[in-house]
């Protein structure tokens, strides 16, 4: 079999810093990805728009430009979203979003996940004007939808979690009482997160990656495969049987990729295993597996390259690539892994070869 799509957006990566960047933006690039969302939890953290601000963090100007002279000038389009912090203000959003270079701000729990020590509750931004600012402005809001501080079974459970809290109490409030904010739900893992984005309106929108429609808990836990530890964490049967089914709903119009590919050159370290997994290359013939193309392509479709893009009001590339059914040896294709020393997920999960291959 043989598919030939849209090129299309990851509107979740992370590209980190330095050196390795420009393998990360090939692997995009070698996977049909005509643009992408640069996550802003560098070191230091993307949290000013302009470089001439006053703040000693990155800026959205700087990290773009960094991004492009890597190689990313191929991209049609490059998104960075705004890393919210306690400096974040109103002004800086109003003139970000004017300036034409903010299209998007990025919510982390307080010290939830990978470089998230910026974070600024959102309990707080729910009280000062940022977010206010941000829906007048038309400033999407990407949000990391894990409740922070919790421990023991209110982190992980069977009937309870850190995504599942927030989904359950966060997110309603945030929903009511800014109804013209566009949301993004990011990497969404729980049957919770699925229904509350299913329950909003068309200003809410999701990406899954492709570890969580094709994982759960077990599959991490059996053999302890670091290479699958990303947060938030694989979750149930249930909660993965909810994802495919909202994927894979001829309706779809508001779930979409966004891979969350992660690179870490040094997973294991003393003090424990970096969250994320690294899907640059990969993704569209990971995600592709959990679609019934005799049904048709135009879930599949829709998910990969027109959701998103019209979420984020991005045109619909006319250029394509093809997704061939082949083996692809994972061994052979994969400069992110040997310029920049990070093992893509199948193969830290033992799997040597890929059943879809990518033809640009
Ligand atoms: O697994 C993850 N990795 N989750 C995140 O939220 C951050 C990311 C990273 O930056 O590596
Ligand atoms: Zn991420």
């Amino acid at each position: 079999m043989k598919i030939t799509l849209p090129k299309w957006y990851d509107l979740h990566v992370h590209l980190r810093q330095g050196p390795a960047m420009a393998a990360y933006v090939k692997a995009h690039l070698a996977m049909g990805c005509a643009g992408l969302l640069a996550m802003p939890n560098t070191k230091p953290p993307v949290a000013k728009v302009f470089e001439r601000d006053p703040l000693s963090c990155w800026s959205v100007e700087s990290y773009r430009d960094m991004i492009l002279k890597a190689g990313g000038d191929a991209f049609s389009a490059l998104i960075v979203p705004l890393y919210l912090t306690r400096d974040t203000t109103p002004a800086m959003i109003e003139a970000g979003a004017k300036s034409g270079l903010l299209k998007a701000c990025k919510y982390y729990p307080p010290h939830g996940t990978t470089n998230s020590d910026h974070g600024y509750p959102l309990q707080s931004s729910l009280e000062n004007d940022v977010f206010r600012a941000m829906e007048d402005n038309g400033v999407i809001l990407c949000l990391h939808g894990e409740e922070h501080g919790l421990s023991g079974e209110r982190y992980f459970g069977k009937n309870s979690s850190a995504e599942d809290f927030f989904y359950r109490e966060r997110m309603p409030v945030l929903r009511e009482k800014f109804q013209n904010l566009k949301l993004v739900c990011e990497h969404i893992t729980t049957k919770t997160a699925v229904d509350f984005v299913q329950k909003s309106g068309e200003k809410t929108g999701a990406t899954i990656t492709p570890q969580h429609l094709m994982h759960t808990v077990a599959d991490l836990l059996q053999g302890l495969k670091y290479h699958l530890y990303c947060l938030p964490l694989v979750k149930f049967e249930e909660d993965r049987q909810a994802l495919l089914d909202a994927v894979r709903a001829p309706g779809n119009k508001r779930i979409f990729a966004g891979t969350d590919s992660a690179p870490h050159a040094a997973k294991l370290t003393e003090c424990g295993c970096a969250a994320g997994c690294f899907t640059g290359g990969i993704a569209p013939q990971l995600y592709i597996q959990n679609f019934d193309l005799n049904k048709g392509q135009n879930e599949f479709e829709a998910f990969l390259c027109r959701n998103g893009a019209a979420f984020y009001d991005l045109p619909v590339p006319d250029e394509t690539f093809t997704l061939v059914q082949e083996n692809e040896d994972l061994s052979l294709c994969h400069t992110a892994e040997a310029e920049a020393d990070v093992v893509p997920l199948p193969l830290g999960l033992g799997e040597k070869a890929l059943p879809w291959k990518i033809v640009l």
